[in-house]
């Protein structure tokens, strides 16, 4: 792998983190893929040789679970969710080279084949751990099998993820008051012996790789924290039916999820090389020898791919990716979609609403940062569709085009100007600099701006003035405009890949705008072409308040659905009362003091945690709490709480906690007073 500009002289691979088989698709996963889909556009644009892939995640315990619930076999289940996921993506005009699964046998045979090397290079050992265990049922209960509390933040955790909390990934035996999801039954330990991979022995490496490692800023920076610490070694292995099999066969282990999904990365490439020759794209040049391998995620699975998939990489002696992109979530209210809680607007409904794919892929891939969450909302939505794409793009390319059609049949007979030459150049420019940086945005950027340019030029310059006056400055003005129209057709296609096209053939081109690559921006367009229709449509308010009111509808269904679903799991699911009493004055050791919220700001990178200055009377004490995404954020200062003053000092994602807040339930409902208690007073 180079680092040299792109486009380099080594094939590239884009690929997107790989959606679990388990479910519909929504908002939130296309901005993965949207986002994967334009880099790759972008890059192809450029001149870089690109691959494309990505394929579904089939094993594991979400799908195992899910399976299980609907009574059909894991396999049966995930296929036909994949089935699903290949015929969607296109719709959203996202075009995989290759697009597999996890469980076919390419990946198995390269999974093992790769599981197999890490084992003979002694970079595996085995361990006995504790294993979260259902004593009732006699069955091992794998990472979403289990639920619990976090170690490390006190979130609410499923067994291999802190997903609520600090993100952080937990390893089997960690959760604490680990419970069965399958049957509430409090799960207990038991030892197992399970493989395990030497990350530890990595550090060296690693840090090197991070130094190394292009890509968004979360993606670089994250990872330190644990790379520096102690670096834990990778529990591979699971007691699971459902999954690829530890090499050679023994117990009932098959691999933990994480080992094979990354891996389909490189079994999707192969396949690809294997549909259309190595002469056109040998993935074995680009994963084991020169390629730049560019990962496009959501920060939720940033340190799987930068901490234990570049360490299954390193030692496999394959190349390592050269960038991380990954992108902040989409959420609902403040709230991340989820599949398992039917919060979402999904990619059906979204179609079903007979919107272009074009309109979402603006929206995701140009509204906030990369790296920021958004809020989806459709009143956003149709401000930057009427705005950008309907005002400002959709308009430059019809007047400019239908004016040339009816007065030139096309493009006049004249030479492009300088000024706009040099704008297209610059264009061209922004674009080739938005693609070296990752920043999607700044690709989308580079076309609305050269549109804004566009129709300011023809407002300046008014030609339906000059027809009669100076028809041969007329021409002139015109030819500029339609070549604009032809440079933001190539540079926009990336975003828009069908209203690129449709602009494309508007030009009176043939073939497709994806063929061209970006130098065709200052390339003379056809001289005849016929009029053109409108690129965008405007989206009415009408139609954005009853989109609002489904959306919350939705919302309100699946949060009712959530209370009710947690009253069921409340009843039973109460934990007894300690049968150990406690004296009054152990209770007395408890400084407990009412407290008012007087700054509440949410921690950079970890999804749960909110930094709280809390005046407790005597003094003001920042507090870390887990509340992020169950209050809102904004809310919280004049709230009253109650705090432990006395509780040691804690450190949480790289920040002090002087105190604990006291919340009741997963939904961390705030105890407040209900009289007048001023800051400072003593709660006994
Ligand atoms: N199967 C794993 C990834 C394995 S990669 C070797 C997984 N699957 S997923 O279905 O949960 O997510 C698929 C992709 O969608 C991931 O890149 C994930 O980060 C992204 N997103 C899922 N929900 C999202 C939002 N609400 N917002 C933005 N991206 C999100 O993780
Ligand atoms: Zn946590």
């Amino acid at each position: 792998m180079s680092h040299d500009d792109y486009p380099t002289d080594d094939p590239a691979v884009v690929t997107c983190g790989l959606p679990y088989a388990n479910g519909d698709l929504h908002i939130g996963h296309l901005r993965t893929y949207v986002s994967g889909d334009v880099f790759a556009r972008a890059l192809r644009k450029l001149g870089q040789q690109t691959a494309f892939v990505s394929g579904s995640d089939m094993h594991g315990t979400p799908v195992a679970v899910n399976a299980e619930k609907e009574g059909v076999t894991p396999e049966e289940f995930a296929l036909r969710h994949h089935e699903k996921y290949e015929a969607t993506f296109p719709k959203f005009n996202v075009e995989f080279d290759n697009y597999g699964h996890t469980h076919d046998e390419t990946n198995t045979e390269l999974t093992t084949d790769i599981v197999r090397t890490l084992d003979e290079k002694g970079y595996v050992y085995e361990k006995e751990i504790k294993v979260a265990w259902d004593p009732i049922e006699d069955d091992p209960l794998p990472d979403r099998y289990v639920e619990g509390t976090c170690p490390y933040c006190g979130a609410t955790a499923r067994g291999d993820e802190c997903d609520e909390g600090c993100g952080r990934h937990l390893e089997p035996g960690e959760i604490e008051n680990p419970t069965s999801i399958r049957t509430g039954n409090p799960a207990e330990y038991r030892e197992r012996e399970h493989k395990f991979f030497r990350v530890s022995d990595l550090q060296e490496y690693l840090q090197e790789f991070i130094d190394r490692l292009e890509g968004t800023d979360n993606a670089k920076n994250q990872p330190r924290e644990w790379i520096e610490g102690e670096l834990q070694d990778w529990c591979i292995t699971r007691d699971l039916d459902w999954g690829i099999d530890y090499p050679n066969g023994e117990d009932d282990l098959v691999l933990y999820v994480w080992v094979d999904a990354p891996i389909e990365y490189v079994s999707s490439t192969k396949q690809y090389t294997e549909r259309v020759g190595s002469d056109t794209y040998d993935w074995e040049q680009v994963w084991k020898d020169e390629g730049d391998i560019v990962h496009v995620i959501g920060r939720d699975i940033i340190q799987h791919h930068t901490i234990f998939w570049p360490a299954m990489l390193h030692v496999a002696e394959y190349e390592e990716p050269r960038a991380v992109v990954a992108s902040g979530f989409v959420n609902l209210n403040g709230e991340a979609f989820s599949t398992s809680r039917n919060r979402a607007v999904w990619a059906d409904e979204y179609l079903d609403e007979g919107f272009h794919p074009d309109l979402v892929r603006y929206y995701l891939t140009t509204t906030g940062g990369i790296e920021r969450d958004v809020n989806f909302s459709w009143d956003r939505f149709q401000e930057r569709v009427n705005g950008e794409l309907v005002g400002t793009v959709g308009n430059f390319a019809y007047r400019s085009l239908l004016f040339a059609a009816r007065n030139f049949d096309g493009t006049p007979d004249a030479d492009v100007s300088d000024e706009v030459e040099h704008r297209i150049e610059s264009a061209v420019d922004d674009f080739a600099a938005a693609v070296n940086d990752y920043s999607l945005k700044r690709i989308g950027e580079a076309a609305t701006a050269l549109a804004a340019f566009g129709n300011e030029y023809i407002q300046r310059n008014e030609p339906w003035k000059l027809t009669d006056e100076d028809p041969e400055r007329a021409a002139q003005v015109i030819r500029d405009c339609v070549q604009i129209a032809k440079a933001l057709a190539v540079v926009f296609a990336p975003v828009v890949p069908g209203k690129a096209d449709d602009l494309w053939s508007h030009l009176g081109e043939s073939g497709s705008v994806h063929d061209a690559d970006i130098q065709a921006a200052l390339e003379a367009p056809p001289a005849s072409f016929d009029e053109p229709s409108e690129l965008f449509e405007k989206i009415e308010d009408e139609r954005v308040e009853d989109l609002n009111e489904k959306l919350q509808a939705s919302i309100e269904a699946a949060t009712s659905d959530e209370d009710e679903a947690e009253d069921e799991d409340m009843s039973d699911e109460f934990e007894p009362i300690a049968d150990d009493r406690i004296g009054f004055e152990e209770f007395e050791d408890l400084d407990l003091r009412v407290g008012r919220i007087e700054t509440a700001d949410p921690i950079e990178g970890a999804d749960d945690l909110v930094r709280l200055e809390v005046d407790i009377g005597v003094e003001t004490r920042q507090i870390v709490a887990g509340i992020k995404q169950l209050h809102d954020v904004d809310e919280l200062p004049g709230t009253k709480i109650i705090v432990v003053a006395n509780l040691e000092k804690a450190e949480l994602f790289g920040t002090e906690s002087n105190g604990m807040l006291l919340a009741a339930g997963d939904q961390a409902d705030l105890l407040t007073t209900h009289g007048d208690a001023e800051p400072g007073t003593k709660v006994q």
